[in-house]
């Protein structure tokens, strides 16, 4: 295992390795590594010659009022488990290298940008969209990795991929979840043990969604969103930011259920804000885990 910790070189080993005919496998992160993250590393690891890993806390994603400075760090252990998990580069760049001086181009991908996340979070997609672009022009991947864990963020990346002509295969892996539920992610590392508990409610409040469903084949979207926001208020640690059933490729609201729709959700547990989500296809009936979950 490498690390590259420069722009310039990274493009080197990516040329001379697609010069070769090798096929790269690239799994963009910010680090503290988990194993959702892992998950994907090791999807990557099948379908590639080459897996390249991405460390790099992205400035621009963030908001004034965010976590940037204290979005956790770890990067010894972070190459320590790229190291078990057989990766070959983990490239992890300065921000000047990548946003040097005079840097002036973002990327909006309008529409699906503006709900759920994107209205909570202004500017959020526009940061995550732009790395994402630019990690793909330096690592020019053949096949690239992300998580059903952030669904808005998949979609998105899919359809920037689509209308920019970007020759990159996108894989979407299922949500990795602790065994009580609450899907992995670096910021559970913020929650206290009183919090880590209360933080189930989410995992709680789309299970009770996929019953209603899928089990008890409630069509009402209404209905279901009444649930969700019923076990999430009676949880006194948790504040709901928002709760939505929307479209899986449109994102639009969902008032009766006729196809397969996401549950989407972000709470804030004490002072953390967690998101989480779940497809649900109604008339799957015998209560079959869904697709974007792996448990
Ligand atoms: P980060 O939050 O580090 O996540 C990196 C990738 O891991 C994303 O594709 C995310 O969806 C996936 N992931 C996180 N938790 C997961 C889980 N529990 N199960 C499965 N996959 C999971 O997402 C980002 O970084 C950034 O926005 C990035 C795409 C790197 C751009 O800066």
């Amino acid at each position: 295992m490498e690390l590259v910790r420069r722009v310039h070189m990274m493009r080197e080993i990516s040329r001379e390795a697609r010069s070769k005919g090798r096929k790269i496998a690239f799994v963009p992160t910010m680090g503290a590594l988990h194993e959702g993250h892992l998950s994907l590393v090791r999807r990557a690891r099948e379908l590639g010659d080459l897996v390249i890993v991405s460390v790099f806390v992205n400035p621009t994603q963030f908001g004034p009022a965010e976590d940037f400075s204290t979005y956790p760090r770890d990067l010894a252990r972070d190459t320590d488990l790229c190291v078990q998990e057989g990766v070959d580069y983990v490239f992890c760049p300065e921000a000047a290298d990548m946003y040097p001086d005079g840097f002036r181009t973002a990327i909006d991908v309008e529409g699906l940008s503006a709900v759920l996340e994107g209205a909570s979070r202004p500017g959020f997609f526009r940061g995550v969209a732009t790395v994402v672009a630019k990690l793909f022009g330096v690592v020019r991947p053949h096949f690239a990795f992300f998580g059903q864990k952030d669904a808005q963020q998949a979609l998105i990346l899919r359809r920037m991929v689509r209308d920019l002509n970007i020759d990159v295969e996108l894989v979407i892996a299922p949500t990795v979840r602790h065994d009580d539920g609450l899907a992995m992610s670096s910021r559970n590392e913020y929650l206290g043990a009183e919090d880590r508990k209360a933080a189930t409610a989410l995992f709680h409040a789309l299970e009770r969604a996929r019953i209603l469903v899928q089990e008890e084949d409630v069509r009402e979207g209404g209905r279901v969103l009444a649930a969700m926001r019923e076990l999430l208020e009676a949880e006194p640690r948790a504040r709901i930011d928002y709760v939505a059933l929307v479209g899986t490729e449109t994102l639009e609201s969902v008032e009766h259920i006729e196809g397969p729709c996401l549950a989407a959700l972000a709470v804030f547990v004490g002072e953390v804000r967690l998101i989480d989500n779940m497809i649900l296809e109604p008339g799957d009936g015998a209560g079959r885990p869904t697709s974007g979950d792996a448990r």
